[in-house]
């Protein structure tokens, strides 16, 4: 009671002082510096998308030709992530007609497809075809959704922000140390197919080494459909035929009709508010945008920028917002036009105000009190995230995947495309967990048509109407969480972009019922929170940032460090 009546004093004082610093930025006032320009940023996992990004910008492109020409960049040269096989949400800001607007790629479940497609002889979830053959692969939309973004924000044709990828395709670009090592690490998995060894091994006995340069021919074939024809070049004609007939042969059920009827889709963002900041997000089918209001909406009543960076009060904190939001995530969370998703309701500040209830500022809820699930572990570097700003103000913030490293890691014959396996995202038996440990029920089950709930988190935050944070990540389930920090160190802490992005992350997702941090959280802070009752698990470092924050007339700019190979570069 008295520790109660303590922190609501703390809160108090807290409320009295928020928000009056800016985050520190020049000379020795910090230890972690962001990049600084004045006429446009781009952040990406990748050096050579970067600069490709930074080119257009450079033409007089603005941040959505950008953002398409580092999209299909991406597919060259972060084979892992990066991809015309898969899905994605982009979020784009338009400065001079003042909207913010979300454009769903996300893949689509094929025509033949049914809710009992993954359940064997027994009932149970057949999880190789669920997460690794041909059966796993959704109807794809990153080109649909490249193209409408092109179309309705671009000032650029498609050739002119197609060229950089082809070229990189064409000639080639030499293989990274990372690309190097992963292809190593999966080879297994890749060799499985002779389509994509044929591509990222030299022979079926040796692999690339750094400095090798990889040239992808029928990629390059494939980018110059999308060039010569937009979009159809891509879901209808040779390349479509290619495609189906492939995955048909293969035993798979997507067609040509499948990709023939794809369509992305421009949606209204999701919007929340925290301390006195606007958020912009992503809409269901991704839970991302929903589940980061109300994380914040829970945490806004909380001090705790007194409390403290990675305190283990503030950490207790999160990480009982987390619990919760994961909790409904598995309930509530599908594809809206398929299920109707109370997103009103999640990211209310009343019904944060009844959640709050729930929290314990002394000890850790047990997640089976919460509600009830049996999960498994899965470690990934999946997906990819980029953020583009450009002299007037508009910018894109955008994440993509193919599900899994190099999704299915099959690639369609005589198209370099790899095919993703985000099929594995719907929820294959209620109840079930996802190679996430995510628990998903009828709300996700799958269907002919529908999408998977994706965690992919693009978020805007805006001060005064303008986007002040633009940022998002990769990390499977920690995608959500991962954004979340990014906000809370800069709003909460006073942190410029960069210390943000460096700083040590935590997650919990409910189920497990485990706290996992990264190995540099400080050991007292640990003790502490295992005296509260979490169990505390260290795992590899968690997602990887690209964020810009607009202030002062300026554009700063942060790579995560987590990850090989990811640059931001301005001018
Ligand atoms: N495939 C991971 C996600 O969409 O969240």
């Amino acid at each position: 009671m008295v520790k109660q009546l303590f922190i609501s004093i703390l809160f108090l004082f807290c409320l009295l002082d928020a928000n009056t610093q800016a985050p520190p930025i020049y000379g020795a006032e910090s230890i972690h510096h962001p990049l600084i320009a004045e006429q446009g940023m781009v952040a990406t996992q990748h050096d050579e998308a970067t600069k490709v990004g930074l080119e257009i910008l450079k033409a007089g492109g603005n941040a959505v030709d950008a953002a398409v020409a580092v999209g299909f960049s991406l597919a060259v040269v972060l084979p892992r992530a990066g991809n015309l096989g898969g899905g994605g949400f982009m979020l784009v800001h338009d400065a001079k007609g003042g909207n913010t607007r979300a454009i769903n790629y996300r893949e689509i479940a094929p025509k033949k497809s049914d809710k009992d497609m993954y359940l064997d002889a027994q009932g149970n979830v057949d999880n190789k075809k669920f997460n690794s053959s041909y059966h796993s692969i959704g109807v794809p939309g990153t080109v649909a959704g490249l193209c409408q973004a092109l179309d309705t924000y671009g000032s650029m044709s498609i050739q002119e922000v197609i060229a950089p990828a082809i070229r990189l395709a064409k000639e080639g670009f030499p293989i990274s140390h990372d690309l190097a090592h992963v292809l190593e690490k999966y080879q297994t998995r890749l060799r499985v197919c002779p389509e994509t060894e044929k591509i990222f091994y030299p022979s079926n006995t040796s692999t690339y080494k750094a400095g090798d340069i990889l040239i992808q021919e029928d990629l390059a074939w494939s980018l110059e459909q999308i060039a010569q024809r937009g979009s159809k070049g891509f879901y209808e004609g040779a390349l479509a035929k290619r495609m189906a007939e492939d995955i048909q042969e293969n035993g798979g059920i997507i067609q040509t009709n499948d990709l023939k009827d794809y369509k992305a889709e421009e949606v209204d963002v999701v919007k929340g508010t925290y301390r006195g900041y606007d958020i912009y997000s992503m809409p269901p089918p991704s839970s991302g945008g929903v589940h980061i209001i109300q994380m914040l909406n829970i945490l806004e009543e909380y001090p705790l920028g007194f409390l403290g960076h990675n305190s283990a009060e503030t950490i207790h904190l999160m990480v009982e917002a987390m619990r919760l939001a994961y909790a409904d995530r598995s309930e509530h969370l599908g594809d809206p036009n398929y299920w109707d998703v109370p997103v009103k309701w999640i990211s209310s500040k009343k019904y944060a105000t009844d959640l709050r209830k729930k929290i314990s500022t002394f000890n850790a809820n047990i997640s089976e009190e919460i509600k009830p699930g049996k999960v498994t572990d899965y470690e990934s570097e999946e997906t990819t995230h980029y953020s583009v700003v450009d002299k007037d103000g508009n910018a894109v913030s955008n994440t993509y995947t193919l599900n899994f490293s190099f999704g299915t890691g099959l690639v369609a014959k005589g198209t370099g495309i790899l095919l993703n396996n985000e099929m594995g995202d719907f929820s294959a038996k209620p109840g079930s967990a996802n190679a996430f440990g995510l628990i998903g029920g009828a709300a996700n089950a799958v269907e002919a048509g529908k999408r998977p709930l994706s965690s992919m988190t693009p978020t805007m935050v805006f001060k005064d109407n303008k986007p002040y944070l633009i940022t998002g990540s990769p990390g499977g389930s920690r995608i959500i969480t991962t954004v979340l920090q990014i906000i809370l160190n800069v709003i909460d802490h006073n942190m410029n972009i960069a210390e943000a992005t460096h700083a040590p992350r935590i997650h919990h997702q409910w189920y497990p019922d485990i706290l996992y941090t990264e190995k540099v959280l400080n050991a007292d802070t640990k003790r502490l929170l295992a005296a509260k009752g979490h169990t505390i698990k260290t795992r590899a470092a968690m997602g990887s940032t690209q964020t810009l924050m607009i202030r002062d007339g300026l554009i700063f700019g942060c790579s995560d460090p987590r990850r090989p190979d990811a640059s931001t570069l301005g001018f």
